[in-house]
């Protein structure tokens, strides 16, 4: 099978992993026999730095015409206490999520028995969890208008807005992947307080009749920022807006362990991207020490979702469970004084694929 990929490795420690990501996409290609073609891609900081604007046309031209995005993380400090920055990084990852018609965003959570203990979670409260989750991801409050200042500059305003069209695309995701698993639905919103949240509850309920089997539940956003970390074996499949899920998605991630751990999917209109949910880290940027296995994790996905290759995908998931098991991790991971390096643990993994017999 032909392979096209647009690989965006971004800022900070972004370039690192996304080539331990590569290499492992590689070393499958090579063992499965399949054809792979890929081309980088500037995008964030790195891209304002190269040409002044963080999704250039060129990046955007890549992406439409790969199969697939591959991405790191995006983010530079030198514009995070600078209010007046006209242009931000993270414009480049917004724009690219609408001009790519990104509208969902899958985050799984995912444990692993080995780190059960690095949660801060009692281990009783996590063994076992296993949802996902699915953000909305072009809309609400992150791109409605009016957005801005009053003339004296004293006010400031966002909107939260969202058409129905909108919420039954994502809606339609979330029920179809509860009915892939466990199904049960649980639509998180703030339907005592916002009138977007009651438009989303009304459309979920006229659209029930078409998931009969899916067990469709409803969850103001602070109740289920709690519910999360109280009981989280009780979620299957949580659907919510733009911002909620932001949030919840970051809480969601201490379940496992590390946020160095966790991928996710972005799919929707055109090209879908895969990457961490991570950001990019700037203080350890370039030292080689950052975990590449939510990345790496985010390729298996790629396989999977975008191509279709299961088998190539659990081999990966199954080279990084050993890696885990056999405790050849980064430091934030590690149990003891011995951990290694992004690209040691990458090369591990790599190596751990290679050396699987597999029926092709
Ligand atoms: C994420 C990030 C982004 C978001 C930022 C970098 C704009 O936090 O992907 O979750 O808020 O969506
Ligand atoms: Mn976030």
């Amino acid at each position: 099978m032909k392979l096209k990929l647009a690989v965006l490795p971004g800022d900070g420690i972004g370039p690192e992993i996304v080539e331990q990501a590569l290499n492992v996409v590689k070393t499958v290609v090579t063992k499965f026999n399949h054809d792979l073609h890929y081309s980088y891609g500037s995008v964030g900081a790195a891209a304002i730095d190269k040409c002044g604007d963080p999704y250039p046309e060129e990046t955007h031209q890549l992406c439409l015409n790969a199969d697939a995005v591959l991405f790191g993380a995006i983010g530079d400090p030198k514009y995070d206490n600078d209010p007046k920055a006209k242009v931000r990084p993270e414009q480049g990852l917004l724009r690219m999520r609408q001009q790519l018609g990104l509208y969902a965003n899958i985050r799984p959570v995912i444990t692993f028995p080995s780190l059960l203990d690095k949660s801060p979670l009692k281990r009783e409260i996590i063994e076992g969890v296993n949802f996902v989750s699915v953000r909305e991801l072009t809309g609400g409050i992150y791109f409605g208008k009016p957005q801005g200042r009053s003339e004296d500059g004293k006010t400031a305003y966002d909107s939260c807005v969202y058409h129905e069209s909108e919420i039954k695309r994502i809606l339609k995701i979330g029920f179809e992947l509860a009915m892939q698993r466990d199904k049960k639905l649980m639509v998180v919103d703030k339907a005592n307080v916002l009138a977007t949240s009651r438009l989303w509850r009304e459309t979920a309920q006229d659209m029930k009749d078409q998931y009969p089997e899916v067990k469709l539940e409803f969850m103001f956003v602070d109740n289920a920022a709690m519910q999360m970390i109280q009981w989280p074996k009780q979620f299957d499949v949580i659907v919510t807006e733009n911002m909620f899920g932001d949030i919840l998605t970051d809480e969601s991630s201490v379940i496992s362990g590390s946020l160095g751990l966790l991928p996710s999917a972005s799919v929707g209109e055109k090209t879908s991207l895969f990457e961490p949910i991570h950001g990019s880290y700037p203080q350890v940027a370039g030292q080689n020490v950052a975990n590449p296995i939510a990345t790496i994790l985010s390729a298996a996905m790629m396989l999977e979702n975008a191509f279709g290759l299961k088998q190539e995908a659990e081999i990966v998931r199954k080279a990084i469970e050993e890696s885990i098991k056999k405790e050849y991790v980064t430091k934030d991971i590690a149990n003891g004084e011995t951990y290694y390096t992004t690209s040691e643990v990458g090369e591990w993994i790599c190596n751990y694929i290679r050396s699987r017999n597999v029926e092709v």
